[in-house]
């Protein structure tokens, strides 16, 4: 696909959000930030405009979209939601939780959303503005994270228009997404199944449903029901070294907690919060020629921690 879009970048008051519902509601690709990551977002009843977000990212159209939408009765409209849902969208939305559920028999859904599934991905994000932008449309918008496929998130409107200008029509400017990581899946077709760690430690999901998770296996590069799950994936340029206890010579360090000699550090108090807002910002901010392998300190493999590993372990993995 030609870079042949003119990119606009909009402000985030009322005139630039007026501005990206009418253009989604046109069937444009615009780019909005959520308290994870920017969104690329596209009218999910629109083939076109669909297909649109795939060609944009370069993405295997056997990987689906997530719905967002402005709260639980608009989720209805296109979704069964279920007693289990129904508690966990009272406890957590909005905010970064993407329920997979049954479509409705009524849906309108384009099927390029949910790749021909019988289910569908939905979330409703907190992020004020993109609450606001989803009001103002009034349609579900389908929309994965603004990058090229199996490169690094973006966390700032700057990190969308790297990736994306040309490809898409606007970027409405929110600054820093809040969170930091995509939200967490849970598939709750069936016994709750988290199917992504993100944003909302799945600790706090099992603390509510009062049960442990069920979990997929590490790894399963050929069948993609999660994004998490292609094997290399929000990648850099530069090799990662993992669990870094040493640094080795000619590496540069990304650092979590008071360690000596880091090039950037995620937290120097070792507050996970912090660790996971910094994450793809510092990622891209080593994604430079003169870096050549990434050490990254131990992270914690608890609450948002097993997050950022998840994501660290997909940027480290071989390139396909
Ligand atoms: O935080 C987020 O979730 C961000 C922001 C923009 O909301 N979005 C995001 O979208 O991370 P994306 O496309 O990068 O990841 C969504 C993943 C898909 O790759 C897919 O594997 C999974 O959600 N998914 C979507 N529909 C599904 C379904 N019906 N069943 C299982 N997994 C599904
Ligand atoms: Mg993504």
């Amino acid at each position: 696909q030609p870079p042949d879009r003119k990119t606009r970048m909009l402000a985030p008051d009322a005139e630039g959000i007026n501005v990206a519902a009418a253009l989604l509601r046109a069937g444009k690709l615009v780019a909005f930030p959520t308290e994870t990551v920017y969104g690329l977002g596209a009218d999910a009843r629109d083939d076109a405009a669909v297909a649109g977000i795939y060609a944009a990212k370069a993405r295997p159209a056997f990987n689906p979209l997530i719905v967002h939408l402005p709260d639980l009765d608009a989720v209805r409209t296109i979704a069964e939601v279920g007693p289990a849902a129904e508690d966990l969208a009272a406890a957590f939305w909005p905010g970064p939780l993407t329920l997979v559920l049954p479509v409705r028999d009524a849906s309108e859904l384009s099927r390029l959303v949910t790749a021909g599934l019988e289910t569908v991905a939905v979330r409703v994000p907190a992020a004020p503005l993109a609450q606001e932008l989803l009001r103002a449309a009034a349609i579900p918008v389908a929309a994965p994270s603004a990058n090229p496929s199996g490169r690094i998130s973006p966390t700032h409107a700057a990190h969308v228009m790297q990736g994306l200008v040309g490809r898409i029509d606007a970027v409405l400017d929110g600054g820093a997404c809040e969170v930091g990581v995509e939200s967490t899946i849970l598939d709750v077709t069936g016994p709750p199944k988290l199917l992504r760690p993100g944003g909302l430690p799945a600790e706090a999901l099992e603390a509510a449903l009062g049960a442990p998770l069920a979990r997929l296996p590490d790894h399963q590069p050929d069948r993609p029901s999660a994004p998490g799950q292609l094997t290399s994936h929000y990648a850099p340029n530069a090799r990662l070294r993992l669990n870094a206890e040493v640094l080795r010579k000619g590496e540069t360090l990304l650092g979590f907690g008071p360690v000596p000699d880091a090039a950037l550090n995620l937290s120097p108090t070792g507050d996970l919060v912090e660790a996971t807002a910094n994450l793809f910002a510092m990622l891209h901010r080593l994604d430079t020629p003169e870096v050549t392998t990434i050490a990254v300190s131990p992270i914690p493999d608890h609450g948002l921690g097993t997050a950022i590993n998840d994501r660290l372990k997909r940027a480290a993995a071989p390139r396909v």
